[in-house]
């Protein structure tokens, strides 16, 4: 019994309409990293929300070093010393790093010591070499240390069981790396861990045991050394899947997006797009390779209006949309499916309706005159669903109780059905498991056979190399090459992406 630090024994949550969790097992060894798979809505985070005592079973007991754990709320959690990183960080924009931190802790004084909460916060922060600042505000830094802000705050509670559930999805690869090197620190000095994450690559790379999911039910646990991605695969969808695409000859037709010289400042003030230039056509993937943090977010947003470009030119079908509202450029024929489904893809308190017109209220048939057609739009989305393959507790509940894979689904379902002239996809398939990352790809190529032009802004080179045309390459805000996608590997865009130019990249081969 000793062996394993937490035990659950046949845990069962019910939601209306839901069995999200159905009678499962589980065990952590101390000092294991043990990672949970399963497709998008399997109940990965439902069951971690019960271990962090956000929610309460209907069925069920948790055992803690073999004694059984009353665990009602993160308090609770706390005191058995488990933390958790959610898939949605949980962080105060607004708020320093230290408010974060001690936010939520129960036994805050009016006289909390802050050069001591500091102090310890830099302890922390050094042992793993994170380089964080006690008093900067979380909207400045990058998504990456934000996740490092989150990571202190379990450590600065003692916790020694951490639940990680998705951490890597808005990580880069390099990142990805660098927390990989933590977690194994971490289980060096015996803590231990439970994982989540979609990618099979970093499944093999991290986990000790793996335990797979299917709709609510544990399928079976795995030793690394004994399995491979291919059977994880078959335990996780039932079935084999095949990561092969077939595609079309490309037809390229008229230039629809072109982007000439476009500078623009992030939120800082920093300049991050350099007389960038660049065009998309009718009935191409243009994909644009990087590593996070050279323009990307902000080229997507210039293009759809979000942010204003300082100087140059963004044309659609050679009309100049340079600076436009974001609602005329939308209308001129752009759909974003945007990097933060949360903040700005879908509103989280808003139902699946909802968010499924958002961009149709005012059109015809599901908005007639000032009244929207409700009966419309339920079928309007339901056929979003079905064709989408989402699942949804109920259609009108609030979109904020999908799993993170069904929220994006559903952004996707949004932005790909409206047939615009262009679509910009910022990272289409983060948070997706294997057999919708495979249907959405799939989709990606179908609207590009019938003529729409997409822009792909993503950081995994595999999607980039899979269904792009032509690839381009954004290294400090400019575009560091163009070749087309047959021309193009792994190695040369790589090289790219770390600001060579295109003939030095050339003459390495
Ligand atoms: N508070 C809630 N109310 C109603 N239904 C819920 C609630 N929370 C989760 N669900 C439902 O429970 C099911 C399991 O969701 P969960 O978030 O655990 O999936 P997941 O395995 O984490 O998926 P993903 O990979 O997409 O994050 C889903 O159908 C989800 O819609
Ligand atoms: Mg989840």
């Amino acid at each position: 019994m000793a062996e394993y630090i937490l035990q659950a024994r046949n845990i069962t949550k019910k939601f209306p309409g839901v069995l999200a969790n159905d009678h499962i097992n589980f065990d952590l060894k101390k000092g294991e990293i043990h990672t949970i798979l399963g497709e998008n809505g399997a109940g990965k985070s439902t069951l971690m929300n019960i271990l962090d005592g956000i929610y309460y079973p209907n069925e069920g007991e948790i055992y803690i070093n073999g004694k059984k754990a009353n665990i009602r709320s993160p308090f609770d959690s706390m005191r058995y010393g488990i933390g958790m990183i959610h898939q949605h960080f949980m962080l105060v924009d607004t708020l320093t790093v230290l408010e974060n931190v001690i936010l939520g802790l129960k036994d805050q004084s009016f006289f909390i010591n802050k050069k001591q909460i500091a102090d310890k916060i830099i302890e922390i922060s050094d042992k793993y070499k994170f380089d964080l600042k006690p008093f900067a505000k979380i909207w400045q830094l990058s998504v990456g240390e934000q996740q490092r802000v989150e990571i202190v705050k379990m450590l600065f509670r003692g916790a020694d069981i951490l639940i990680l559930d998705e951490p890597t999805a808005v990580l880069t690869p390099q990142e990805s790396e660098a927390l990989f090197e933590i977690l194994k620190k971490m289980k060096s000095e015996g803590k231990s861990i439970i994982f989540i994450s979609h990618k099979l690559n970093e499944v093999m790379e991290i986990s000790d045991r793996i335990t797979v999911l299917r709709k609510g039910k544990v399928i079976g646990t795995v030793n690394k050394e004994e399995t491979n991605p291919v059977e994880l695969a078959k335990m996780m969808v039932g079935r084999e899947v095949l990561f092969r695409l077939q595609r079309k000859p490309l037809e390229r037709g008229e230039e629809v997006l072109k982007v000439e010289n476009v500078e623009a400042y992030n939120d800082r003030g920093i300049k991050v797009l350099n007389k960038i230039g660049f065009t998309v056509h009718k009935g191409e993937i243009f994909g644009l390779a990087g590593v996070a943090g050279n323009g990307q977010k902000e080229l997507a947003q210039v293009i759809t209006g979000l942010r204003k470009a300082t100087s140059g030119k963004v044309f659609l079908l050679g009309k100049d949309i340079t600076n436009q509202h974001p609602l005329v450029i939308a209308n001129s024929g752009t759909n974003y499916i945007p990097p933060d489904r949360l903040k700005v893809g879908l509103i989280p308190n808003l139902s699946s309706i909802d968010n499924a017109i958002l961009r149709r209220y005012r059109k015809n048939p599901i908005g007639s005159g000032i009244l929207v057609n409700y009966k419309k739009a339920r079928e309007y989305t339901e056929s979003l669903i079905e064709k989408f393959n989402i699942m949804v507790p109920r259609i009108d509940a609030p979109v904020k109780l999908l799993s993170g894979g069904n929220m994006q689904k559903l952004l996707l379902a949004r932005e790909i059905s409206e047939n615009p002239a262009l679509l910009i996809a910022v990272h289409p398939t983060r948070g997706l498991d294997i057999g919708a990352t495979e249907f959405i790809r799939k989709k990606l190529l179908e609207v590009r056979d019938s003529g729409m032009a997409v822009l792909l802004i993503s950081e995994d080179l595999d999607e980039i190399l899979m269904i792009s045309d032509r690839i381009g390459v954004i290294y400090e805000g400019r575009i560091t090459g163009i070749m087309d996608a047959k021309d193009a590997d792994v190695h040369k865009i790589g090289l790219l992406m770390a600001g060579s130019t295109e003939e030095e990249s050339a003459t390495v081969h």
